[in-house]
């Protein structure tokens, strides 16, 4: 089957790619590396020794997206770009709109065109803003309370109607709670541009000495010992993830959502305390004011992925940790050249 990645290159894309690569799949990346690299393309081929086709363009560009289609025989996408930082949405909601979901919408005219109906989309679990219940299942309310949570929200509405307008779409909503660790290679993982807003790159570029001190946003929430307390999930178990979506979508028609997590969650002190560990280094911390609009708890009920899709996360916190910081020792400077450090 010839699957069609947008957002390749990114963090999860890359990793989706090793995956599907190894699971025999032939694979087309469309990326126009806003938030990435070309090496970490070069990577997957690197890790898979399989070679696939690349193209740089915009989802915003309609033609180059029908260029993809026109040169190849495409049969599902998954589709993975998009913005995706939730405080610069705040700063700049247009182009998180317009990218976004215009995006999403032009690819959507082109696959129609093309008679391309199959469909897996990265949504994520800011869908559900402040849960009412914990663990979360897929038919909690939904709440989105920023400029990009709101657009996974309205997508996710969008390809709903779209599936009522035209019953032979299969699309997968997968929500996915917070993906970190990298894969075993070490060859590729997450490259954030400057200061990481996400706590597993801050305190690997702390362990390496980029970042002097972790700030803990907060200690007075409600969980286990103050801290904000997230469904942590290995990055490539989330990528196996897509395969299990990708089966399902080319099986039967509908439109469904499903929580990519493991069902547990880790406090922020916990992940400190577990990174310490695998990684063998003290990580300087402090506590500052709570970060505005996190919240105290957030975990997956993901029995839903279980029973329909046939996917569990398998990975513990243990290996993500250790996974996270093999990639980041490796490469001080994610994918910039010679950033590779020889051991
Ligand atoms: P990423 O930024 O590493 O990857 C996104 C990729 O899309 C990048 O390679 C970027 O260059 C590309 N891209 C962006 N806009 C594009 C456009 N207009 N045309 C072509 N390419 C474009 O992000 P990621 O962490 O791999 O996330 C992938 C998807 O999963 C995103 O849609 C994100 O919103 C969603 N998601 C991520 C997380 C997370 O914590 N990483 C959580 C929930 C959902
Ligand atoms: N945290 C810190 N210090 C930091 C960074 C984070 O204490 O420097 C804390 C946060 O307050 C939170 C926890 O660590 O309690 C996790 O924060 P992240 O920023 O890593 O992740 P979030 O849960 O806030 O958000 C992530 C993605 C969103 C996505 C959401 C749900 O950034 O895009 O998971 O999938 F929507």
């Amino acid at each position: 089957m010839v699957v069609l990645i947008t957002g390749g290159a990114g963090y999860i894309g890359s990793h989706t790619c090793v995956e599907l690569l190894q699971a025999g799949y032939e694979i087309i990346v469309l990326d126009n590396y806003r938030n990435s690299h070309p090496e970490s393309l070069k990577r997957v081929e690197q890790i898979t020794g399989r070679g696939f086709k690349v193209y740089r363009g915009d989802l915003l560009d309609e033609k180059s997206i029908e260029k993809v289609f026109i040169e190849n025989n495409i049969e599902a996408v998954i589709h993975f770009a998009g913005l995706k930082a939730v405080g610069e949405s705040v700063q700049i909601p247009l182009m998180y709109y317009e990218c976004n979901i215009n995006g999403t919408i032009k690819l959507c005219n082109v696959m129609k065109k093309y008679n391309v109906k199959n469909l897996v989309f990265s949504s994520s679990a800011t869908v559900y803003g402040v849960p009412e219940r914990i663990p979360i299942s897929e038919d909690a309310a939904l709440e989105a309370q920023s400029p990009y949570g709101r657009t996974k929200q309205m997508i996710e509405e969008i390809l709903r109607d779209l599936y009522v307008s035209d019953q032979e779409w299969s699309i997968a909503l997968l929500r996915y709670f917070n993906p970190i660790g990298a894969h075993e290679s070490g060859l590729i993982g997450e490259a954030p541009n400057g200061i990481p807003n996400n706590l597993m790159p801050y305190i690997t570029q702390v362990a390496i000495g980029k970042l002097k001190v972790l700030n803990i946003f907060g200690n007075k929430y409600p969980t286990k010992d103050g801290t904000g307390v997230r469904d942590y999930i290995h990055v490539v178990d989330l990528a196996k993830g897509h395969l299990k979506a990708l089966e399902k979508v080319s099986s039967a028609t509908g439109v469904e959502a499903y929580n990519l997590g493991t069902g547990k969650g880790y406090s922020v002190l916990e992940i400190v305390e577990a990174f310490e560990k695998a990684a063998n280094i003290k990580i300087p911390y402090r506590i500052v004011e709570p970060r505005k609009g996190d919240i105290a708890i957030c975990y997956a009920d993901p029995s839903k992925a279980r029973r329909e899709l046939g996917w569990t996360a398998e990975k513990e916190i243990e290996e993500m940790c250790m996974d996270s910081w093999r990639w980041q020792s490796r490469n001080p400077n994610g994918y910039v050249e010679d950033s590779i450090v020889l051991q």
